[in-house]
């Protein structure tokens, strides 16, 4: 199978790539800088006999009449989109720019290449696309409420997504990390049995695809600590620090 990653630098995109190799999946990893993976695309070749390549994006400069990225979608079987930007929400409150990087890198520009996606998968009938949301999204806090808000237009997007293609032979996986101990929480400190690996992300979303399940967290504990934060009354919640 053909798998195209988007966010190729991410940590858990880099485990993907692995893992899928070690199926003898070939893949695709788009992303900014990508030269910088070039070691990893050697290893992974050297080791499982699959091609991996490596192809510049930046999706704030995304337009669907790339006809290179519409090729590679075209040629692909599973789509995966990784691409996000935590941002800092104090800058956010203070400067548009910042607010709209966030909207854009986690929703807008998203769902514009998702949107293309789609519609190749539906003309050819078949194709898995998985979308990496957040629990940020399923209630907004003060700490990141416009990656959260981001994040819960990309969650219900994917829902609504699902819903459409289901009869069109087009699956889609919505998966919710809870917190991973990546790169774009490095600064952060993470309790460490709430937080997830590059290496057991990545084998849930892989998992997940195969199994063709809607919506997964890669720690099950988040599924209730969200029921539990979901249900916390708003006067008692606009009072707390989170
Ligand atoms: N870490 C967590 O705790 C956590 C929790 C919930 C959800 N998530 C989500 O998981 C996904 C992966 O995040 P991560 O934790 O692995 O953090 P990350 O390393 O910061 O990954 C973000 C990815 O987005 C890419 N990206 C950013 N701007 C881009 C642009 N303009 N064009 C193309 N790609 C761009 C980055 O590539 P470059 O660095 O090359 O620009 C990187 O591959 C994100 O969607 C994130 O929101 C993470």
């Amino acid at each position: 199978m053909n798998i195209l990653i988007f966010g190729a630098s991410s940590d858990i995109s880099k485990e993907l790539a692995r893992q899928y190799a070690q199926q003898n999946d070939n893949v695709t990893l788009l992303g900014t800088g990508v030269q910088r993976l070039e070691p990893l695309k050697l290893d992974i070749e050297i080791r499982n006999k699959v091609k991996v390549d490596l192809f510049e994006f930046d999706i704030l400069k995304y337009n669907n009449s790339n006809e290179k990225i519409k090729k590679l979608i075209n040629q692909s079987d599973i789509s995966i989109m990784l691409i996000g930007y935590l941002g800092n929400q104090n800058e956010a409150d203070e400067n548009d720019d910042e607010l709209a990087r966030i909207v854009n890198l986690n929703y807008f520009k998203v769902i514009e290449v998702l949107n293309l996606i789609q519609r190749t998968y539906v003309s050819k009938q078949t194709g898995i696309i998985a979308g990496v949301s957040s629990v940020a999204g399923d209630r907004g806090k003060q700490s990141n409420f416009a990656y959260g808000s981001a994040k819960a237009g990309l969650s219900v997007y994917l829902d609504g997504l699902r819903n459409r293609l289901y009869p069109k032979g087009v699956h889609v996986v919505t998966i919710k990390p809870g917190f991973m101990a990546t790169k774009m929480t490095k600064d952060l400190n993470l309790p460490k049995i709430l937080t997830a690996s590059p290496q057991k992300a990545a084998k849930t979303i892989i998992k997940a695809i195969a199994k063709r399940k809607n919506k997964v967290f890669v720690n099950w504990m988040w599924k209730y600590i969200m029921i539990i934060i979901r249900a916390i009354p708003e006067p008692v919640f606009k009072k707390m620090k989170m």
